[in-house]
């Protein structure tokens, strides 16, 4: 029996966030099992609203579905939308483990009135509902803007494409933020990377300092899942 993964504990080789966007919807809890089974350690989820990322991808019933298929899998969820202030009790209600939300829809990044509310306020209200707190930057985003909350998160999520879609390119402008990252975090942070990652950039992600590797297109594209998991595991961390 698989036990609840804890995100907390500094990993020796990367965690694989297996981005359940480019498995196939029509049969999604076979999916996930078969990544799972394959050594895949969470499950990444994105949810997006159509106005902050320019998709609608999927919402609470299917976090909700999916953790009724498997009771003890780490349920990673990203939120890209405007508001995720709104959101966070009915996620924690359907099982998420990990809600992560975008600095940019802040008023922290913008000033009051901002729909996305206050960071602070959000990560309190996220781990009173017993979740841990990701916050996340885009491409277009320094990563210093995270360092008043590094001491409260345990995700700090660079993007290393825009939100959207599944299957874009890797800039690997952003693995600068990720060595920054590394530096000044402590062990309870895990940094995380979105977008591109396959068995090539892995390896310059994880040398950087990322040691959760968020990845759809490159599993699910492939026709060897496990192999492609196996080398994401196998990118060698930073000594
Ligand atoms: C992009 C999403 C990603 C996406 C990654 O907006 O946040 O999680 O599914 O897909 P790949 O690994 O194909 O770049
Ligand atoms: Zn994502």
């Amino acid at each position: 029996m698989l036990r609840m993964l804890d995100i907390t504990k500094k990993p020796v080789r990367p965690l694989v966030a297996v981005s359940i966007l480019s498995a196939d919807f029509g049969k999604m809890a076979e999916d996930c099992e078969t990544v799972l089974g394959m050594g895949a350690d969470l499950l990444h989820l994105d949810v997006m609203d159509g106005h902050f990322a320019p998709n609608l991808t999927m919402g609470v019933d299917m976090i909700k579905g999916v953790r009724r298929h498997l009771p003890e899998v780490c349920l990673d969820v990203h939120m890209m939308v405007e508001k995720p202030g709104d959101y966070v009790e009915a996620y924690a209600k359907a099982g998420a483990n990990n809600y992560s939300f975008h600095w940019e829809v802040t008023t922290n990044a913008q000033g009051s009135g901002a729909p996305g509310g206050d960071a602070n306020e959000m990560i309190s209200r996220i781990h009173d509902l017993g979740m841990t707190a990701g916050m996340v930057v885009n491409p277009g985003t320094e990563a210093r803007v995270l360092e008043p909350f590094l001491d409260r998160i345990n995700v700090a999520l660079v993007m290393s494409v825009w939100p959207g879609f599944s299957g874009q390119k890797f800039m690997p402008e952003v693995l600068e933020k990720v060595k920054w990252l590394h530096e000044v975090s402590g062990d309870h942070v895990r940094i995380e990377m979105d977008g591109g990652i396959g068995p090539v950039t892995s390896v310059d992600a994880a040398a950087a300092g990322c040691d959760m590797m968020v990845s759809a297109s490159a599993i699910f594209g492939s026709d060897d899942w496990a192999g492609v998991i196996k080398a994401l595991h196998d990118s060698p961390l930073p000594r």
